[in-house]
């Protein structure tokens, strides 16, 4: 193996910036040639491919975002795209590729792999809906930027006695809504895995009323209900008190990494760099127990990603 290239692929996640900035510096630590590919898969159909060194990826570890660029590709999943890609590589004399995205990279991940492409795949994705790893790199930042809006909102929310829908990302993963609800002492959690009462949803408001509670927060997964707006108006006509909704959208998307993520995206990039060095391919990079781990990338895609009903049980029993 002489060069590799590293891509940052579907929705950009804090902490991306540094994974790619271990790949490189692993990369380059162990003699690789290292390339920059831009915008995803789209960077390999076009060509669009810089040289890295080392101070390519200077002072970007506490940057969100990806100095790659990202981007959603639909012509990589195409035969006549995805033989463009693989021509690019030819011509760039590319023998491995990293490829930092969520489930949907990774399904492009796996194809390079089968074309004979050493890959190894890094989980970057706010959403945690990745089945084989406990975390994903730029989930914690996540669900930290969603604990310092509940943290705002509960301030002005007492001041008014109000109770306070907030609606967070995940796609159809529950996890930010599970671990920012626990973590944010919300009265209710409302995620796409399980089937929701918005009776139980006032009672919860209500009863918290009655025992002197100034606010109720509740957290609400995109996608769940069809419009939250009309959400917002039941849960203010069935209580009678004030309901306000607050849609978090992108700025769960950026921000400065915390330390857990710098630290799991430094870790799994230097991992893959390890692990390109050993000659091997098709491989998902995940932390279980605190352990990096590597998982053949196929089978990691298929797993199901199941709730942690512990963690769901545990906020139901706190907000009581
Ligand atoms: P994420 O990686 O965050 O889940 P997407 O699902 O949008 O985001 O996927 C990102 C990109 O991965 C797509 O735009 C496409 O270029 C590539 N991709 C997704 N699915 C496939 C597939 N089945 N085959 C090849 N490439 C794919
Ligand atoms: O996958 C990350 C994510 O932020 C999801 O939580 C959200 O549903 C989606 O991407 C939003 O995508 P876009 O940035 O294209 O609006």
């Amino acid at each position: 193996m002489q060069k590799i290239g590293v891509l940052t692929s579907g929705g950009d996640s804090p902490g991306m910036n540094a994974a790619i900035r271990a790949v490189v510096r692993s990369g380059l630590y162990f003699g690789l040639e290292v390339v920059g590919i831009k915008n995803g898969f789209q960077g390999l159909i076009k060509g669009d491919i810089e040289v890295m060194n080392s101070r390519s990826v200077a002072d970007i570890i506490q940057r969100g975002g990806t100095i790659l660029k990202t981007a959603r590709c639909e012509e990589f999943k195409t035969e006549e795209g995805f033989k463009k890609a693989l021509n690019v590589i030819k011509i760039f004399g590319i023998e491995g590729i990293v490829v930092i995205g969520g489930d949907g990279s990774f399904n492009g991940a796996e194809k390079l792999s089968k074309a004979g492409i050493a890959t190894m795949g890094l989980p970057g994705t706010i959403d945690n809906d990745l089945a084989y790893t406990d975390y994903t790199i730029g989930f914690n930042t996540a669900v930290n930027t969603v604990l310092y809006a509940i943290g705002n909102i509960r301030d002005t929310s007492s001041s008014h006695d109000r109770a306070n829908i907030i609606e967070v990302m995940g796609r159809r993963c529950g996890d930010i809504a599970l671990y920012a609800g626990l973590a944010g002492g919300a009265e209710s959690i409302i995620i796409p895995e399980l089937n929701f009462s918005i009776d139980e949803v006032c009672k919860k408001i209500l009863q918290g009323k009655s025992r002197g509670k100034l606010q109720s927060i509740i957290i609400l997964a995109e996608g769940v209900v069809e419009n939250a707006r009309s959400l917002e108006k039941e849960i203010e006509e069935k209580t009678g008190i004030e309901t306000k909704l607050t849609i978090l959208g992108h700025i769960q998307r950026g921000g400065s990494p915390t330390a857990f993520d710098r630290l799991l995206a430094s870790r799994m990039g230097g991992k893959a760099i390890e692990l390109l060095m050993q000659k091997k391919s098709g491989r998902a990079l995940g932390i279980k127990g605190n352990k990096i781990i590597d998982m053949d990338i196929s089978e990691a895609i298929a797993m199901k990603k199941e709730l942690n009903n512990e963690i769901y049980e545990l906020a139901r029993i706190l907000s009581t």
